[in-house]
């Protein structure tokens, strides 16, 4: 059995005081949710505050990005694997479609971030999914299988997928108030299992599938609800409390 994750991508949202009142509610309304693995992902600049308001609470906390070079050095304006790792943070998230289609970030330089990141026992939430313009064209299982590969190209990425979190997140659904259907959404999420069961069945089995892209309240269910639909990465609603705790319930099986 796989157990649900939820997670709250922030994205560049937020203040000193909207994240102590976002996490003040959040606390509010954990005690009746059971069975379900809740993080949150605020900008770096809040992960020191968020952290001494999450510490001894069930939710996890974690960044949005890390830098693919490890521990420390001349990387201006860049995070690490052990400054995360001194906050306390347990995800970071990968390969968001935003660092790839407005940084430039390729399937290697994201692959890369997914080591680093394992090997120092973070967990890595590595997001995969399609443009608009290549669903269109037929090319989401291409595209979907270009991003998986580089991840799976080696014993190394293989291993580092088994301490990670796969997240498929259309681009065309990302704050677009247009949701994949869970139909869709589930169809890219067998063919992800697939395509990795090719280099390890077990490891197929057993890896967390996240989707992402428009989650709400009132679909969350209806998408967790599918086979290989294993909880969700929540940008916009995730800056509401009552909103996220409701995702949070509903990843309850
Ligand atoms: P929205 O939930 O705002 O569509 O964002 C999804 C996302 O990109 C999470 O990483």
């Amino acid at each position: 059995m796989r157990r649900p994750l939820v997670a709250g991508n922030w994205k560049m949202h937020g203040s000193r005081a909207s994240v102590a009142a976002l996490i003040e509610g959040l606390k509010g309304g954990m005690a009746d949710v059971r069975g379900v693995d809740v993080a949150v992902c605020p900008p770096f600049v809040y992960l020191g505050q968020v952290a001494g308001l999450l510490q001894g609470t069930g939710i996890a906390w974690g960044a949005q990005n890390l830098c693919q070079v490890a521990g420390s050095g001349a990387y201006t304006g860049e995070i690490s694997d052990a400054m995360l790792l001194d906050l306390g943070c347990r995800y970071v998230i990968v390969g968001h479609s935003e660092r790839r289609n407005i940084y430039g970030e390729d399937d290697a330089l994201v692959a890369e971030k997914c080591r680093v990141a394992v090997r120092a026992g973070l967990t890595p939430i590595v997001c995969v999914g399609e443009l608009l313009e290549e669903r269109e064209a037929g090319q989401t299982e291409a595209v979907v299988a270009r991003q998986l590969d580089a991840l799976l190209q080696d014993g190394e990425g293989v291993a580092a997928l088994r301490q990670a979190v796969i997240a498929y997140e259309p681009v065309w659904a990302i704050g677009t108030g247009k949701t994949a259907t869970p139909a869709q959404a589930e169809e890219v999420h067998a063919f992800i299992r697939s395509r990795i069961a090719t280099h390890d069945k077990a490891l197929a089995g057993e890896i967390r599938i996240l989707y992402g892209g428009s989650v709400k309240p009132g679909n969350a269910a209806e998408l967790f609800g599918m086979a290989d639909i294993d909880g969700g990465l929540i940008g916009g609603a995730s800056l509401h409390a009552d909103d996220f705790l409701a995702i949070c319930r509903a990843a309850m099986s």
